[in-house]
């Protein structure tokens, strides 16, 4: 993670990181599915609601933050 030198500049770099983690999981699971793996891609689903959940309230974080 970048440095931050503001809070509101660290906040948009979690946003970043939830988002990219968020695209991550969400590549992962599609392959686990494709190759079949059920469990595999039921578990990243759950990760993706995780992460989704972390980019949302760091989003709302920051909208409040104008
Ligand atoms: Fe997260």
């Amino acid at each position: 993670m970048p440095q931050a030198k503001r809070p509101r500049e660290l906040l948009e770099a979690v946003l970043k990181a939830e988002e990219n983690a968020l695209l991550g999981y969400k590549t992962r699971a599609e392959q686990a599915a494709a190759y079949g793996d059920k469990g595999l891609a039921t578990h990243l689903e759950t990760m993706i609601e995780d992460e989704t959940s972390h980019f949302e309230e760091t989003a709302k974080i920051l909208k409040g933050w104008e």
